[in-house]
């Protein structure tokens, strides 16, 4: 059990303390969550044509909340049919370059994926890798350390290997915070993937952090029991608070290495691999949703 020490990652102007909220601390969580406070590219609901999709995205596996209507192509109906059928749904936030999520998508292709990244252009970029992977080109080789499914496709650089279409995957630019209320039922999700998120070390930034008590409440309705979080860090302190606000919440099992089992393998992410490049160590949690 890990024994927790108030002070000891509250230094100098970061804040990492995990002691139990006040109730007005506590409160002033919810109200900020509830006015979109600390969302990573403001309020969507505040940005102009906020109803249409950037014309890039039309017609490809990208959405957002609020332009699922758009009539300019097909990408809610086709969002709302994969979300309604019975695949199993993996997401996954703050995907980066997208090394992890493409690669399981082609690994898993009975499964469905969502990839949530608020910087635009990686989301755009991981568009492309998309449809590279769609093409069959064997030149596709992605530009990554190589064990993946992705790599080895492209190195057998045949055919015969390439066979496989990715319609599995869908994209998103939006803060994950806003958009997984309005587009994921509850308990649809199988298994969530949230690798080195960024730890927003100062306290003034603390809004932005992805975990949080409201956040915990999300995630905890939309994951399915016997579903998944899948969490991983090189910033222990992060590690120890996402750990102390999933493991209090109730909806939670105590992490457990063994559950990485049901994850089996997968390419490793841009930071993962960076940090086993310079020898930094990574912390990892397996929360089983009971
Ligand atoms: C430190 S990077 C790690 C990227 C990747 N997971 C890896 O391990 O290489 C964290 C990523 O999460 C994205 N991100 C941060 N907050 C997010 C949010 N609320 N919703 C979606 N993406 C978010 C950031 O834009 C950034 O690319």
């Amino acid at each position: 059990m890990f024994q927790y020490n108030p002070t000891s990652f509250s230094q100098g102007r970061m804040d990492f303390t995990w002691e139990e909220l006040t109730p007005e601390e506590r409160r002033q969580a919810y109200a900020d969550w509830e006015a979109g406070k600390g969302l990573i590219g403001g309020d969507p609901r505040l940005r102009p044509q906020s109803h249409l999709l950037p014309q890039w995205g039309v017609n490809q596996p990208f959405f957002r909340a609020l332009a699922l209507d758009d009539d300019r192509g097909n990408n809610g109906e086709r969002l709302h049919a994969a979300i309604g059928s019975d695949q199993p749904l993996e997401i996954e936030i703050g995907f980066g370059r997208g090394d992890f999520l493409l690669d399981r998508a082609l690994r898993h292709p009975d499964r469905l994926f969502i990839g949530y990244e608020t910087k635009t252009k990686a989301t755009r970029l991981m568009l492309r890798r998309i449809e590279r992977a769609n093409q069959l080109n064997p030149a596709a080789t992605p530009p990554v350390r190589d064990n993946s499914a992705l790599g080895r496709q492209a190195r057998a650089g045949q055919a015969g290997a390439h066979d496989q279409m990715l319609t599995n995957l869908w994209l998103s630019d939006d803060d994950a915070r806003f958009n997984l209320p309005r587009v994921i039922p509850d308990r649809r999700v199988h298994m969530l993937h949230i690798l080195f998120p960024d730890p927003w070390w100062k306290a003034q930034h603390k809004v932005k952090r992805l975990f949080s008590p409201p956040f915990v409440d999300l995630i905890a309705a939309k994951i399915q029991p016997g579903g998944i979080l899948h969490f991983k860090s090189d910033v222990e302190e992060y590690g120890e608070l996402v750990r102390h606000l999933v493991e209090s919440h109730g909806a939670f099992g105590p992490t457990d290495p063994e559950l990485s089992a049901l994850i089996g393998d997968y390419a490793l992410t841009h930071r993962e691999h960076w940090c086993q490049v310079h020898g930094k160590p990574v912390w990892a949690y397996y929360f089983a949703r009971v």
